[in-house]
């Protein structure tokens, strides 16, 4: 037996052996992606192939720890329904001995191509990283291009954390960011440019930490992608290291973006500044891609690095993708959007439209559950606060919390009192306006809330008792009015 399909047997039989117990838990989303089994990190390789949407993601399909990294593989006509097609990559080859890691995937003449670096460690912990090809006949087996890798290690003046090559064609050329560090230990993205996919050329320093009066932004950028949209660049990317600052940076690790505009021929863009582009708990190493509609759709990890003490784990499996949302940008300011698609999950609609609130709680007939999306549209009349409260129990002792701050203009996610897991708050500005818009995706142990028709996006896990049903909207030192209010359930 070859290398290859012994450590896709072996990842099959673990799948297989616990696949039923992490079935088991209650905790399951019932419409986000999961690993079947062990641990889900970053989305890779999303495209638009033949009419289908792939995905993979980033998969040790033996623990609950980041160990020796596989691709795992989706593929969906519509974004929601998901089937789990066999395991994509194995890291059989020596240039990816301690994993196949994070990349993506494009058409090359119609064929569809992985792009990834093969991650190898010593015993000494002296790592070498390597960027490789591989591509599919029949888009579910894929080899290995057999001159891999195509690049050995990263340029002078870099260390070897240098991954997670993004690709994208302009004009007749390909070109790749790829996430890397000075020797300094300055976060920073490169451009490199190729004909064929497999001879490429540094262009240059696309972004860094350190580089212009934005200053210091981390040590390591991890996932860049960079795309156009409405006419501008947008470079997203995941930076290590930068500390927090008040509401901002709160996490371990951020996510965020730049606008600007890129010179291909120097590799140099001009951007403004550093955006986080989710403002809740766990989401990192996003990836877009552009539809056969024109959309441009990301994908996020939900969950973020060094955090894996979720409850999911004595159920042998953790993490989740986050839903697929749709990018615009309004002047230099990304917009998120659930997929439309969604609506398909969409069943049972209760609605209520013109209920004041006045410094009190209530409770709506029929309005309650587990997993739902709930769309919600507040009138501030003087209320001091106001929100919603999610997984209540009856006690009164289990509750998630989302509210907006009208002295201070902020909108807040609380989940100290959300039952097991990490807890802590998170916030950030929302301009006051008279109008609060809440789109609330609700999962079995997720929430993901955007607001203001997706001006900001809190995404966070939570891990409420399954008989804490209750939802509950207030006002607190004043009224607020909810002009509608509409629940499904989803399925
Ligand atoms: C981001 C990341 C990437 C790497 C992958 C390994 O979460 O660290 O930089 O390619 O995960 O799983």
């Amino acid at each position: 037996m070859d290398k290859n399909t012994e450590l896709i047997n072996k990842a099959n039989e673990i799948i297989e052996k616990n696949r039923d117990i992490a079935e088991g838990d209650y905790y399951r989303l019932k419409y986000h992606i999961m690993p079947p089994t062990g641990l889900l990190n970053d989305p890779n390789g999303f495209i638009h192939y033949k009419g289908e949407y792939h995905l993979f993601y980033q998969f040790h399909p033996f623990d609950t720890t980041h160990g020796l990294k596989y691709w795992a593989h989706m593929k969906s006509k519509d974004l929601v329904h998901w089937e789990e097609l066999p395991i994509a990559l194995a890291p059989s080859k020596w240039y990816e001995t301690h994993g196949c890691y994070s990349g993506s995937a494009v058409k090359n003449d119609g064929i569809l191509t992985l792009v990834y670096t093969g991650n190898v460690k010593d015993e000494e912990g002296n790592r070498e990283t390597y960027q490789c090809l591989a591509t599919t006949e029949d888009g579910i087996q894929f080899s290995k291009y057999d001159n891999n890798p195509v690049m050995y290690n990263q340029p002078e003046g870099y260390t070897r954390h240098f991954r997670d090559p993004k690709v994208w064609k302009k004009d007749g050329l390909w070109y790749m960011v790829i996430g890397t560090q000075t020797v300094k230990e300055e976060g920073r993205v490169l451009l490199f440019k190729s004909k064929d996919l497999k001879d490429w050329e540094l262009v240059g320093e696309v972004a860094g930490s350190n580089l212009n009066d934005l200053g210091y932004l981390g040590y390591m950028w991890e996932c860049p992608d960079l795309f156009s949209l409405n006419g501008k660049d947008v470079l997203i990317f995941s930076p290590q290291g930068i500390e927090a600052k008040g509401d901002l940076y709160n996490n371990i690790y951020q996510s965020g973006y730049f606008v600007g505009k890129l010179d291909y021929s120097t590799g140099k863009m001009e951007h403004g500044e550093f955006i986080e582009i989710d403002r809740g708990f766990e989401f990192y190493a996003p990836q877009t891609t552009l539809d056969e509609k024109g959309r441009r759709i990301m994908f996020a990890w939900m969950g973020l690095p060094e955090r894996e003490e979720h409850p999911t784990v004595e159920h042998k499996w953790i993490h989740a993708m986050t839903l697929p949302r749709v990018l615009e940008l309004k002047g230099s300011k990304l917009y998120q959007k659930p997929v439309e698609e969604l609506k398909l999950l969409r069943k049972d609609q209760v609605t209520y439209k013109d209920i004041l609130i006045d410094n009190e709680e209530i409770i709506l007939q029929k309005i309650s559950g587990d997993v739902l999306e709930l769309l919600v549209e507040f009138e501030l009349e003087d209320a001091n606060e106001f929100g919603i409260k999610l997984r209540c129990s009856e006690d009164g002792k289990e509750e998630t919390v989302l509210y907006y701050d009208r002295n201070n203009e902020k909108f807040i996610f609380d989940r100290n009192k959300s039952g097991k897991g990490y807890k802590g708050i998170r916030r950030c500005k929302i301009p006051n306006t008279n109008i609060l818009k809440l789109h609330i995706f609700m999962d079995r142990s997720s929430l993901e809330v955007f607001i203001n028709d997706g001006e900001e996006v809190f995404t966070g896990r939570i891990y409420p008792s399954k008989e804490s049903l209750g939802i509950k909207l207030f006002a607190k030192e004043g009224k607020v009015k909810i002009r509608n209010i509409s629940k499904w359930n989803l399925e």
